[in-house]
């Protein structure tokens, strides 16, 4: 097991990487607290008795469900488990487990975030894409019908525990999705996590347990690092958006139906990719290399658009509502640049990029 100390301004709190840590979940969390678990029904199922296994019989958590899917992390959501807190007697002491997804860990960081103006909670993240990146960072929020996390607040957890055992039930596609996040992270900042999973793929693809341990700690320690120089975005912290322009702009035109974050982020990078290669920010060795480990994780899925669309939607991102568009391109194999001089007509050409290999 490894552990890595998130510390911002606001917050001071460990993230523990590690096979088995449910086993002694119980002994870790805070005494003298009532506990709540919300989690979705379908991970219930799979791993309720190994969550449970380390509480004694009179604390157990009672348990919150939300059921699955992008559709439910909505405000009516949080009302309604808020109610249902507020009425089994949940007061300022009580402890929240998001026990999930990001979109769990979302959802419950904000309920944490805003139940009786704040209550604890922990994150135990149970996809690779929340154990990388979404349980990390303080980061949380519900959707509205007009985007994806316009409500929302910093709210970070006591703690993280990223068990890599929940991984072995989690669908192929959404462990290659996470996947995707970690390429990120070894892309924009740590060259030798690009180079350990260029290695590596096969066993990180097997699901082996010393190789997801070294991706996922090394994910989330960059994340760490660069949350804890600029907790609120106001600069570093752009550079994890890397792939996520034309990423959430993918996303938005399919309807956030036909792909996964992870794969609409893989695209982002390969079109982000273009332009770094244009502008000579990378080799062209270096960017067959990224576009290579891009596409060995996975034939990602295809889609069909227009370049103008995509550009469009782009435009859109709630991150270029300033009217600058924020572009992160990578500076060679672990560096990236924040730059805000890329124009339509260089986007419209990376996106025709895009969509030339995504075409079905
Ligand atoms: N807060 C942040 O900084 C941040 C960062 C990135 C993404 N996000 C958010 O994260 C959300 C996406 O998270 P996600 O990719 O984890 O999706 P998700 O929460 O929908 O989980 C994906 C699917 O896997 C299932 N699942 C979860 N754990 C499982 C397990 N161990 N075994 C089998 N099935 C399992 C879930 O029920 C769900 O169907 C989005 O809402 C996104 O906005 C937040
Ligand atoms: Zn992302």
């Amino acid at each position: 097991m490894s552990t890595i100390q998130v510390k911002t301004v606001s917050a001071e709190y460990p993230v523990h990487v590690g096979s088995g840590l449910l086993a002694n979940l119980y002994e870790k969390l805070p005494k003298q607290r009532r506990f709540f678990v919300l989690t979705s029904p379908e991970i219930w199922g799979l791993w309720s008795k190994q969550f449970l296994a380390s509480f004694p019989k009179d604390e157990r958590p009672m348990t919150l469900f939300l059921p699955p899917g992008e559709r439910h992390k909505r405000l009516t959501q949080v009302e309604r488990l808020a109610a249902e807190l507020s009425s089994v007697g949940a007061d300022r002491s009580s402890l929240l487990i998001a026990f999930g997804g990001g979109i769990v860990g979302d959802l419950g960081g904000f309920l944490a975030a805003i139940y009786m103006r704040g209550i604890d909670y922990v994150q135990v993240p149970s996809t690779l894409l929340a154990q990388v990146d979404s349980s990390v960072g303080g980061k949380t929020g519900v959707n509205l019908v007009t985007g994806k996390n316009l409500i929302g607040s910093f709210h970070h957890p006591l703690a993280v525990y990223a068990d890599i055992d929940l991984l072995q039930t989690l669908p192929d596609r959404e462990l290659r999705a996470g996947l995707f996040e970690s390429i990120k992270a070894g892309i924009i900042r740590d060259a030798e996590l690009f180079e350990f999973m260029e290695r590596n793929t096969g066993a990180i693809l097997r699901r082996e347990t010393e190789a997801l341990e070294h991706v996922i700690g090394a994910s989330i320690r960059m994340k760490a690092d660069v949350v804890g120089m600029d907790e609120r975005e106001s600069g570093l912290r752009m550079i994890l958006n890397f792939g996520h322009t034309l990423g959430h702009a993918i996303e938005a035109v399919t309807g956030y139906r036909r792909l996964l974050h992870g794969e609409a982020v893989g695209w982002g990078m390969i079109g982000a990719l273009y332009l770094a290669q244009t502008r000579r920010t990378v080799s062209a060795e270096e960017a067959i290399r990224m576009n290579r480990l891009i596409h060995v994780m996975e034939a990602l899925p295809r889609f069909k658009t227009s370049a103008e669309k995509l550009v469009e939607a782009a435009g859109h991102d709630k991150k270029n509502r300033t009217g600058v568009r924020r572009f992160i391109l990578p500076a060679g194999i672990g560096n990236a640049k924040v730059v805000e001089d890329v124009t339509d007509a260089e986007l419209l050409e990376a996106a025709n990029w895009v969509l030339e290999s995504a075409r079905i």
